[in-house]
């Protein structure tokens, strides 16, 4: 009998974004908070004009539109998502790894990371890298999943995925959960640290579908994936909406 070995997350990840380019995003333009924010208009607020900009990450480029008159640069390891990128007029455009920059030292003024510290990995190499290539006084403004706030409504929805996915863990999860020490590590500044709840309506089974397709779950058995399909069918038919709890964190390159 052949047994394979489990998918290591750079696999899994690889993967992922080769078979549901601009899955992310498709998601988080649906997302919003209670003053009709995106998850993409929030962490925009946070950004000053001018550049160079550098787009970590950048998967199909969601923030292409906000920066693209700053010298933006969009990196990502995915050739797909960058094609998908490339395919909205996003760029310049460069495929390789968030843990070797291809750039040289202090030349950005600004680096943008949507959704995707928490995959990154080892994660103080890249914020190392990160702080190598900003100029001082430069900005790092990134977005990742968060557990918290919800709303007293959301309790048995979190509480019915909790039940079916369980906790869904992500390779550089421990980190971004305190995430002062790690920046302090590669000289970078903590300067805003704050959560905000955002929520995906569904309104349709598809919608389910799509929400439940942008998860990273290399280890939910087929079962479980299987019973929360059913229950986000569910709430679809309801028109409920998933809590979508999002952190957005600020670091400054000291001058
Ligand atoms: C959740 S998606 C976010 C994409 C985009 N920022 C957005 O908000 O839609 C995560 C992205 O990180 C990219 N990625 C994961 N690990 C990476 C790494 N080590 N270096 C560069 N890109 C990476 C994936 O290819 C994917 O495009």
């Amino acid at each position: 009998m052949v047994t394979r070995r489990p998918m290591t997350w750079p696999e899994y990840l690889s993967r992922f974004h080769h078979e549901r380019a601009g899955i992310t995003e498709t998601v988080l333009r649906r997302c919003v908070d209670q003053r009709g924010r995106t998850p993409y208009d929030w962490l925009g607020e946070l950004t000053p004009d001018g550049g160079p900009v550098l787009d970590l990450a950048c998967g199909s480029a969601p923030l292409w539109p906000t920066l693209s008159g700053h010298g933006y640069l969009g990196l990502d390891r995915s050739a797909a998502e960058l094609a998908q990128a490339a395919s909205r007029g996003a760029g310049p455009l460069v495929r390789a790894d968030a843990a070797a920059l291809p750039l040289a030292g202090g030349t950005v003024r600004l680096v943008v990371c949507a959704m995707a510290l928490m995959l990154v990995a080892p994660l103080p190499h890249v914020l190392a890298e990160i702080a190598r290539v900003l100029a001082p006084g430069g900005r790092l403004v990134a977005i990742v999943p968060a557990t918290r706030p919800l709303a007293a409504r959301d309790v048995p929805v979190a509480a019915g995925l909790l039940a079916t996915l369980g906790r869904l863990p992500y390779p550089s999860d421990a980190p971004p959960a305190d995430p002062t020490g790690v920046l302090a590590q590669a000289g970078l500044r903590l300067e805003r640290d704050q959560a905000q709840r955002f929520s995906y309506r569904l309104t349709s089974r598809a919608e389910a579908d799509t929400l439940l397709e942008s998860l990273y779950l290399p280890s939910v058995s087929p079962p479980r994936v299987r019973a929360a399909r059913a229950y986000l069918h569910t709430l679809a038919r309801i028109g409920a909406s998933v809590p979508v709890p999002i952190r957005r964190l600020l670091a400054i390159s000291p001058t």
